[in-house]
């Protein structure tokens, strides 16, 4: 496979760290520029970081002594160095949307883990296994903006990545009308520890700002369809969600209520979880789970600390599949928030992009 620089913006971040540890080892991107806020540019990224890096592996050596470049500033720099960036910034949403376009109209793709462009009409939000199809719009969104090469892309919020999956292919089949979503989410997803909240053991924030709405209103992108320069948002299934932040370092658990048009039984659900596979896997990327859809019969499974990293981080693990008394069925799902959830995702949609050529 060709092999392709990339540059990390938003680098110094929780996000921005994970991906350095992913990027480390990977077989087709090479890391080639890490870049932040003038805070920090000109710094050595270990120096940059600083007491900030947040994961629990360390920083990979290969990147401790690059120097960290301006994101704003450099870009044409950043163009001549890479063939595209990955962002994960923590500024205004005017302002993300700002500078993601700036490096697309550079002629430098981006693939994106903000929220900012995530309802533009012409931005692919893609999770790869379920709407990989979506990524045809990009000579659209090229020609809105004036570029040959650049564009953007994004992937979805990381707290639907865990009920959006088991879902997907049992509309196709039997029609998901309503459904009804609780996550207790973890603080890695605020970009917190433990060490810097302290005051979430023993207790429950019972409010994410904005995270109700993306969970209700993402899914409907990504069962959109394109029709001429824009993709369209699906009209259901229907969504309501209450999320809230729990003591958990990593791993976001959701427990979902759902009802059918058709009710299919608990064997044909089964069925099609242990048999889902998507274009990931057909084109055997290299950050795509084997099985993304892992159902565990034990009804203590699946837990955030044991189901996290099943698979790289980026499986989908269900359990407590059965009747409901008021919806069809009810479950409970796990997903790794900053693996299949953010950096991860990312990565695989890039190798997605990758694959089909966007970035050539
Ligand atoms: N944490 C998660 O689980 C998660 C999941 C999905 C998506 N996201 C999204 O990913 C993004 C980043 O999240 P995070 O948790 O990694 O945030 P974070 O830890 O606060 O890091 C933010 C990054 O943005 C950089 N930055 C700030 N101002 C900048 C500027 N003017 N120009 C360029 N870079 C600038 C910071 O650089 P300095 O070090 O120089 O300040 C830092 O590298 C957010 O949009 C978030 O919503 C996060």
């Amino acid at each position: 496979m060709k092999q392709y620089n990339v540059g990390i913006i938003g680098a110094t971040g929780m996000v921005g760290q994970r991906f350095t540890t992913i990027l480390d080892s990977h077989p087709w991107f090479n890391i080639k520029v890490l870049a932040a806020s003038s805070r920090t540019a000109g710094k050595r990224y270990e120096d940059a970081v600083g007491t900030r890096w947040k994961l629990s592996i360390p920083m990979p050596d290969s990147v401790k002594d690059m120097v960290v470049m301006n994101a704003e500033e450099d870009i044409e720099k950043i163009g001549e160095l890479v063939d595209f960036v990955f962002c994960a910034v923590n500024l205004s949403k005017e302002e993300t949307r700002a500078l993601e376009e700036k490096y697309a109209k550079a002629e430098i793709p981006v693939v994106s883990n903000n929220s900012a462009n995530r309802h533009t009409p012409d931005v692919p939000m893609v999770v790869p296994e379920l709407n990989p199809e979506h990524i045809v719009i990009i000579p659209a969104q090229r020609e809105r903006l004036g570029t040959k090469r650049g564009f953007i892309a994004v992937k979805s919020n990381c707290s639907l990545q865990s009920y959006v999956p088991p879902l997907f292919p049992l509309h196709e089949k039997f029609g998901v009308e309503d459904v009804l979503v609780c996550t207790y989410q973890a603080i890695s997803g605020a970009g917190r520890t433990f060490e810097t909240w302290p005051e979430i053991l023993d207790n429950v924030i019972p409010y994410i700002g904005g995270e109700e709405e993306k969970s209700e209103q993402e899914p409907l992108k990504l069962w959109g369809h394109i029709e001429g320069n824009v993709i369209k948002d699906a009209e259901e299934p229907h969504f309501t969600a209450q999320c809230l932040r729990v003591p958990v370092s990593d791993g976001h658990t959701a427990a979902v209520f759902v009802r059918f048009k058709n009710k299919p039984t608990k064997e044909e659900i089964l069925d099609i979880w242990k048999n889902f596979s998507g274009v990931p896997q057909e084109l055997k990327l290299p950050m795509a789970p084997e099985h993304f859809l892992n159902y565990f019969d034990d009804p203590n499974l699946p837990q955030p600390k044991l189901q996290r990293n099943l698979e790289k981080g980026m499986a989908v693990s269900i359990g407590r599949l059965r009747e409901d008394t008021q919806y069809d069925y009810k479950f409970v799902c796990v997903s790794h928030n900053t693996l299949r959830g953010a950096a991860g995702g990312a990565v695989e949609l890039a190798e997605l992009l990758a694959a089909k050529g966007y970035f050539d």
